[in-house]
């Protein structure tokens, strides 16, 4: 059987990591970035822990620098002679009122949050279609609750989180012809180093690992099914 090929970004830590393991245990070959060398080997350890039969290969990038994310796809051109994933995770948040909202973070958030996925996309979509022939693919967007909902303080991030999801389903009309299945998902809060700083702690909070279940079903599904926009939030009731 043919290897089968996985690139994500923000692998270093939090959901893009866990969604690596998942990977790693299904025996996709991973092509991982993010800005932490250390934090991807370790990211890197956890996976071919898990799976002693898969390669897994790591390339630091800055996603705001367009010439990183060139580099990037040009590393997972050469490791991946085709690719079936494309998990696209990588971003950040900083939060402030519109009358105070800055103009580099609201750069920086574009670049990272919209502007990457918009370009790496751009650029593996094809390589897909290039390589995979009948065989299809899958390109998973990890977008947020608030691609869909808006959050007070969060005017930056809601904007780009609205643009990656409107991105998403364009994308999707035009992919689903070619046999390729895009999906968004928008979780609500998830306990992670993005919510380190969150007022209301993280304890009523979905985990990683509520994530990773949607992305399960997701990698179980075959091609032919597209969960456009897949929204879910914890539970439990900030107190
Ligand atoms: N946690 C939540 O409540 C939540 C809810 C909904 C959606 N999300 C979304 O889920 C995704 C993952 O977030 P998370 O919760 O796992 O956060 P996290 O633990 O802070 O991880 C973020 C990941 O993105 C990478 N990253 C950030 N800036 C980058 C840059 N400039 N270039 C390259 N990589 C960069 C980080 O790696 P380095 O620091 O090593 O570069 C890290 O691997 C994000 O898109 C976030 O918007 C999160």
């Amino acid at each position: 059987m043919n290897k089968k090929y996985a690139v994500i970004t923000g692998a270093s830590r939090g959901i893009g990591r866990g969604i690596a393991i998942l990977l790693a245990e299904y025996g996709y070959n991973l092509i991982l970035t993010a800005r932490k060398k250390d934090k991807l080997e370790e990211t890197l350890n956890l996976c071919t822990q898990k799976n002693k039969d898969i390669e897994v290969f790591t390339k630091t990038a800055d996603l705001a620098n367009i010439n990183d994310i060139d580099a990037f796809v040009n590393f997972a051109k050469q490791k991946a002679p085709r690719l079936d994933i494309l998990v696209n995770n990588a971003g950040f948040s900083r939060y402030a009122p519109a009358s105070k909202a800055a103009l580099h973070d609201w750069e920086e958030m574009m670049a990272v949050n919209l502007r990457a996925p918009f370009y790496l996309t751009g650029k593996l979509f094809n390589y897909m279609l290039e390589k995979n022939g009948d065989s299809g693919g899958k390109i998973i967007n990890i977008v947020s609750k608030a691609g869909v909902v808006p959050f007070e303080w969060s005017n930056i991030y809601n904007q780009t989180k609205f643009g990656f999801l409107g991105y998403t389903k364009s994308l999707a009309l035009e992919a689903k012809k070619k046999g390729i299945q895009v999906s968004a998902i928008c979780p609500g809060s998830v306990a992670t180093d993005f919510q380190k700083n969150n007022p209301l702690g993280t304890d009523w909070m979905l985990q990683v690992s509520d994530v990773v279940n949607v992305v399960e079903m997701i990698l179980k599904s075959p091609n032919r099914v597209q969960f456009e926009e897949i929204v879910f939030a914890p539970v439990r009731k900030k107190s």
